[in-house]
C-alpha cells in the first residue's frame, strides 16, 4: 500500500516542545487512545517523554469501536503492564472509572512523598493525546461544574488552570497535544480514517477505497446492511462503490452512476459511526 500524506516536521517541533513542559508539572498522565485504532492512535515518543511518571490509557469513543476487539485491546494493554479504561466521552460512560485508575496509578507517588514527609499534596493529572481524539470532550466532563481552582499557579502557562476534580486530584485543563506520526501507511490511513488529519493533505478517494476493502473483508454484514445491498466474499470495491450508488440513488446528470457521491457518502458514514462499529487496528494476538 502507498498511502501518502504531506505533513510538515515543524508542527512536530512544537508540540514536543509544548508536551515536554506540560509533563514537567505532573504527576500522572491519561494518554487518550481512539478504541477504533489503538495502536495507530498512540505516539511512541510519549514514552521517553514521561520518564518514570506513571501513565494510564483511555480508549475513547468505544461506541464506535468492535467491542470485541477493544475488550482484546485492554487485555493487550494490561499485559504490558499499562492500566487501561475504557470510555465514551460523548455520554460520559467510564469516565468515574477513570478517575479511580488515576487515583490507584497515583499511589506510589503519594506514598513516595509521604516518606518525605509530605502530607495533603494533591496529585496533578493531564490528559495527553493526538488531534480529534476527545481530550477536550473528556476535560469538560470531568471539569462539568467543578470549580476551577486559584488562577496561574507558578510554573503553570498563562491561560492554564487547575481544577480539583476528585478529593486530592487536580487537572490541568488544557490538554497536552501529541503529533500524529505518519511513518508507516497504514498507520497514516488509519489515523485519515478516524479524523486526526485534516483532509487537505491526503488522498480521500484512496482512503475511502481502501477503507471499503477493509470494511469488505472484515465488516461485510455491516455494509450490507447499512446500505440495504448484498455482495459475495471477495467482491471488488468498485463492485461495492457502484451497489452502493444504485442503493442509495447517487446518479449523476444522464443517469450514469455518481461514484464520487459514494465516496464522500461512505467516508462520511464510517466517521460518525453510522457504518457500525468498527475497529480497524487488529489487538496484538
Ligand atoms: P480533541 O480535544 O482531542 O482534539 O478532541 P475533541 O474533544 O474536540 O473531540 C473531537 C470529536 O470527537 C468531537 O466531535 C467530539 O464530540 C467527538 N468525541 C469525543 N469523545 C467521543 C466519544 O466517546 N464518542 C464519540 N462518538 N465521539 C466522541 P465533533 O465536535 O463533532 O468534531 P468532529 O467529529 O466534527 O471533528
Amino acid at each position: 500500500m502507498d498511502f501518502k500524506i504531506q505533513w510538515f516536521p515543524g508542527h512536530m517541533t512544537k508540540a514536543k516542545r509544548m508536551m515536554e513542559q506540560q509533563i514537567k508539572l505532573v504527576d500522572v498522565v491519561v494518554e487518550m487512545l481512539d478504541a477504533r485504532v489503538p495502536r495507530s492512535s498512540t505516539n511512541p515518543m510519549l514514552i521517553q517523554l514521561l520518564g518514570q511518571k506513571p501513565k494510564i490509557i483511555a480508549l475513547n469513543k468505544v461506541d464506535m469501536a468492535d467491542p470485541a476487539k477493544t475488550e482484546a485491546w485492554k487485555t493487550t494493554f494490561k499485559n504490558n503492564g499499562l492500566p487501561v479504561c475504557s470510555v465514551d466521552c460523548n455520554t460520559g460512560k467510564g469516565v468515574k472509572q477513570l478517575v479511580s485508575e488515576v487515583q490507584k496509578a497515583a499511589q506510589p507517588v503519594l506514598d513516595k512523598w509521604l516518606k518525605r514527609g509530605v502530607k495533603n499534596r494533591s496529585i496533578r493529572v493531564m490528559i495527553v493525546g493526538i488531534p480529534n481524539v476527545g481530550k477536550s470532550t473528556l476535560i469538560n466532563r470531568l471539569v462539568g461544574k467543578n470549580k476551577v481552582m486559584a488562577a496561574d499557579k507558578p510554573g503553570v502557562t498563562r491561560g492554564q488552570q487547575w481544577v480539583t476534580i476528585a478529593k486530592g486530584l487536580e487537572l490541568l485543563d488544557t490538554p497536552g497535544v501529541l503529533w500524529p506520526k505518519f511513518d508507516d501507511s497504514q498507520i497514516g490511513l488509519n489515523l485519515a480514517l478516524t479524523g486526526a488529519i485534516k483532509e487537505e493533505v491526503y488522498d480521500r478517494e484512496q482512503a475511502t477505497e481502501l477503507l471499503t476493502e477493509k470494511l469488505i473483508a472484515d465488516y461485510p454484514d455491516l455494509l450490507k446492511e447499512k446500505y440495504a445491498i448484498d455482495f459475495e466474499p471477495g467482491a471488488s470495491v468498485r463492485e461495492v462503490f457502484e451497489k452502493i450508488a444504485v442503493s442509495r440513488g447517487c446518479l449523476k446528470g444522464g443517469g450514469q452512476l455518481d461514484i464520487d457521491k459514494v465516496i464522500q457518502l461512505v467516508l462520511r458514514d464510517f466517521r460518525s459511526g453510522k457504518i457500525g462499529r468498527v475497529t480497524l487496528d487488529e489487538p496484538d494476538k
